[in-house]
């Protein structure tokens, strides 16, 4: 699909946000020397509560999984311990490393990719569920329609597709990238119905009451023709 194509608009939100201003990319070699230069804030070595929250309460079930900047590897551990047939990609090598160990460790079985996840996607085939974990969250400051693009080819009508990303709201230093309702109801409602938007708080050992951030579960269409 090309970038026009996904521009259907969504129902909710029918005037656009302003466009997010555009940020530099973070080069690869930047978020492997990131990992290099010890535990990045993001990372606090064990499955985000509120991702496990969803898995527990919501309506994803066992099945065909891509995580898109899996780092570490422990949300990608917690859902592999439930069955779930789970590919992680992350571009650090240094993150994967530690990932592929942590998975060692659990006994867990994951197919780990260390590459980009924009050529990844050309060939990776559909999953049930794809999700990330603060990757939306900044790849959209410069690269969006790519990343839409990339959501098309990775789901098929029915995936489920999960985010945690950073909130505006809040005046945080050193927290993640912030996006506000109506862009992600915007930007994502392109190419999902929304299942459940809510307010959540990312953890991270930097400040104990932790990031405002959005927990935004969404569902392809299934198109009855
Ligand atoms: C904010 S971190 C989140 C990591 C992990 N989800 C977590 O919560 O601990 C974003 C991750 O995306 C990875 N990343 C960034 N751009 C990427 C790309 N184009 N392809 C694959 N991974 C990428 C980085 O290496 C980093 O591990």
């Amino acid at each position: 699909m090309s970038s026009d194509e996904a521009a259907i608009p969504s129902d909710k939100s029918p005037v656009a946000p302003p466009r997010p201003k555009k940020k530099d990319a973070i080069s690869l070699a930047e978020w492997d020397e990131m990992y290099r230069m010890g535990n990045p804030a993001w990372d606090i070595g064990r499955p985000s509560s509120e991702f496990v929250r969803v898995i527990e309460e919501g309506p994803i079930r066992p099945g065909r999984t891509l995580e898109l900047g899996c780092g570490t590897g422990a949300n990608a551990v917690h859902l592999a311990l439930r069955k779930h047939e789970i590919t992680a990609i992350d571009a650090s090598p240094l993150a994967i490393e530690r990932a592929r160990l942590r998975c060692e460790q659990h006994n867990a079985l994951i197919r780990f990719v260390r590459g980009d996840v924009f050529e990844f996607a050309k060939n990776a085939g559909r999953f049930q569920f794809v999700y990330d974990v603060g990757f939306y969250h900044f790849v959209r400051r410069f690269a969006l329609e790519r990343f839409l693009d990339l959501l098309w080819w990775v789901t098929e009508p029915g995936s489920y597709y999960l985010t945690l990303a950073g909130a505006t709201g809040e005046t945080a230093e050193g927290g993640p990238p912030q996006v506000s309702e109506d862009e992600i109801r915007w930007e994502l409602g392109r190419l999902f119905e929304m299942v459940d938007l809510r307010p959540f708080r990312f953890e991270s050992p930097n400040r104990s009451e932790g990031y405002l951030g959005w927990s935004c579960l969404m569902r392809r269409p299934v198109v009855n023709r």
